[in-house]
């Protein structure tokens, strides 16, 4: 397993290992958790394009206050919750067409005896004491608080919501000795923290001094059972945590864990950033474990202004969406519309103009109008090229630049910035076809430019299919079958297909549907309205 593994500089190339959080099974997904996931996916595709080895894991966080409190209001166990909950959350990841490789839940054997393992060993470290716990907890987010830091009205300073009163035995990890070694691990890793203005928040918070965490609660029911004290469980947050390890098999299977560890990507929301890039990496210090190498914290998306969160019940269903204009729209909006780090507002509107415009319009039509005239032209065949003229090359040479135009973008996780680069090149091959106009060329019965103007644009779709399977999957497919294409489009590399000239003459197109119909404001309300 390990033998493909080449080691540059200290850094395992050929593998990638990515993660979404473990998302809360307190209700439902949303936009927000489909955000995550279909990032995560896009560049899980994207990476496996390259060629890489990709573990992609994405998991369910099942333990805790939060989920006892939302099972006794449905009345429900909790066991019963959460099973119900994981159904919801993998039937859309489903739909979306997401690619995991795991799919791990906190309540699984295989992760438990990892979380009891790290606690022995974070105690045998001497970084674990019994003291006493006095302050604030916040349950919708899982969180201690202290007096100070509460809002007037004694509110979370995350959410706003009440807290409750805790004062209670407690065992606590020493995060107070981590301050300096963390503060000297991000200054020699200034990337570990992205995007940049994250990173300044994250040093400044913990320059400000770091407090021993308390890491067990007291007669919580729905939780792990502490290793050193059963009337004590493990504190949610340290139990979800552990995920990113349990799931490759820290402390079970070495040669599988070193295989991917470390992450190359912790994708998370900003909301929970400070428990990934500060909590996270002081545990993995204490274990003696090599640290991420890079958190990647996204921004929120509000409606109206507020952040969409389940508990402030003004969610959008992505199911309702994908259901209705299926997986594509909903991931090229997502990841489109808003800068990657930034906050961005979700409205129907934004959402129609943006598919229209793009996918319908740019995209849709190139495919379509191309299509249509090989029909009539060249008798539903892939037509041979033949000499090539001035305005030929330069739409030829963008393509060819695509796949390396977009990869720093797609490295920096900048989606939105990789796929305006891809829509510009789009743009210019609807404009190539305008200008030499093939069916004026049949007219005058210039033939073979005719058909060297279809070939290109055909051959430019077909490298357009490839390079947007990771953001759209289900409609570069159908792009790839449409041109004609036999092999599989998933076992397409950009090395090799990429490529100009792969289309091969002569094989027969297959015109279907449009891919990318039109939709109207109205659809989407009455979707809304239905469900
Ligand atoms: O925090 N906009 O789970 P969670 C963008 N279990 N992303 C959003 C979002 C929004 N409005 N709302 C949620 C937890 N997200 C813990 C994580 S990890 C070891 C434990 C996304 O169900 C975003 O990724 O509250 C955010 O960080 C995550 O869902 C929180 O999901
Ligand atoms: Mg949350």
């Amino acid at each position: 397993m390990i033998g493909f593994l080449k080691k540059k500089k200290g850094i395992k190339m050929g593998k990638f290992y990515l993660t979404t959080p473990v998302y809360y099974v307190n209700d439902a997904p949303h936009i927000g958790h489909a955000y995550t996931t279909v990032a995560a996916d896009t560049l899980s595709r994207y990476r496996r394009l390259l060629g890489d080895n990709v573990f992609f894991l994405t998991g369910t966080d099942e333990h805790g206050s939060k989920i006892l409190q939302a099972a006794r209001e449905k009345g429900l166990s909790p066991g019963q919750l959460v099973d119900r909950m994981v159904q919801r959350f993998k039937k859309l990841w489903d739909k979306l067409l997401i690619s995991y490789s795991d799919f791990i839940r906190t309540t699984q054997q295989r992760h438990v005896r990892v979380v009891e393992n790290v606690i022995l060993k974070l105690y045998e470290k001497g970084d674990i004491y019994k003291g006493t716990y006095s302050g604030w907890y916040c349950v919708p987010c899982e969180s201690f608080w202290l007096e100070s830091q509460l809002l007037e009205g004694r509110l979370c300073p995350e959410c706003k919501r009440e807290v409750t009163r805790v004062e209670e035995e407690s065992y606590f990890f020493r995060l107070s000795r981590y301050q300096k070694p963390l503060l000297d691990y991000y200054s020699k890793h200034p990337d570990f923290v992205l995007p940049p203005s994250r990173m300044n928040e994250v040093v400044e918070f913990v320059k400000r001094g770091l407090k021993d965490l308390s890491i067990t609660r007291l007669n919580l029911e729905w939780g792990i059972p502490c290793p050193l004290d059963k009337s004590h469980s493990i504190y949610v947050w340290i139990d979800a945590l552990i995920n990113y390890i349990s799931a490759l098999g820290y402390s079970q299977d070495d040669v599988r864990f070193s295989t991917f560890w470390p992450a190359d990507v912790h994708l998370v929301g900003k909301d929970i950033l400070r428990f990934h890039a500060i909590i996270w990496p002081a545990l993995l210090m204490s274990l003696g474990v090599e640290l991420p190498r890079m958190v990647f914290a996204h921004g929120w998306w509000m409606v109206k202004g507020e952040k969409m969160s389940k508990s402030k019940k003004n969610v959008i269903d992505p199911e309702w969406i994908v259901d209705r204009f299926g997986p594509d729209y909903l991931r090229y909006f997502l990841l489109r519309e808003v800068p990657f780090g930034e906050d961005g507002n979700f409205s129907p509107s934004l959402f129609v103009k943006r598919v229209n415009s793009d996918l319908a319009n740019d995209l849709g039509n190139l495919l379509n109008r191309t299509l249509s005239l090989v029909v009539r032209y060249c008798g539903g065949k892939v037509p041979s090229p033949a000499k090539d003229f001035p305005e030929d090359g330069r739409v030829r040479e963008k393509v060819k630049n695509l796949a390396s135009q977009i990869k720093p973008f797609m490295e920096k996780l900048s989606f939105s910035q990789a796929l305006s680069c891809i829509w510009e090149v789009i743009g210019e091959t609807n404009l190539y076809l305008d200008r030499c106009a093939p069916w004026r060329l049949a007219k005058e019965g210039k033939n073979e430019r005719m058909q060297t103007v279809l070939y290109n644009v055909l051959e430019t779709l077909r490298i357009f299919s490839i390079l947007l399977f990771p953001f759209i999957p289900s409609g570069a497919r159908k792009i790839w079958n449409q041109i004609g294409m036999k092999d599989e489009i998933e076992s397409q590399t950009i090395k090799d297909g990429v490529e100009w000239g792969k289309l091969p003459p002569g094989i027969e197109t297959r015109k279907g549907e449009p891919v990318f119909p039109r939709i109207k404001k109205e659809d989407f309300y009455e979707t809304e309205r239905k469900s």
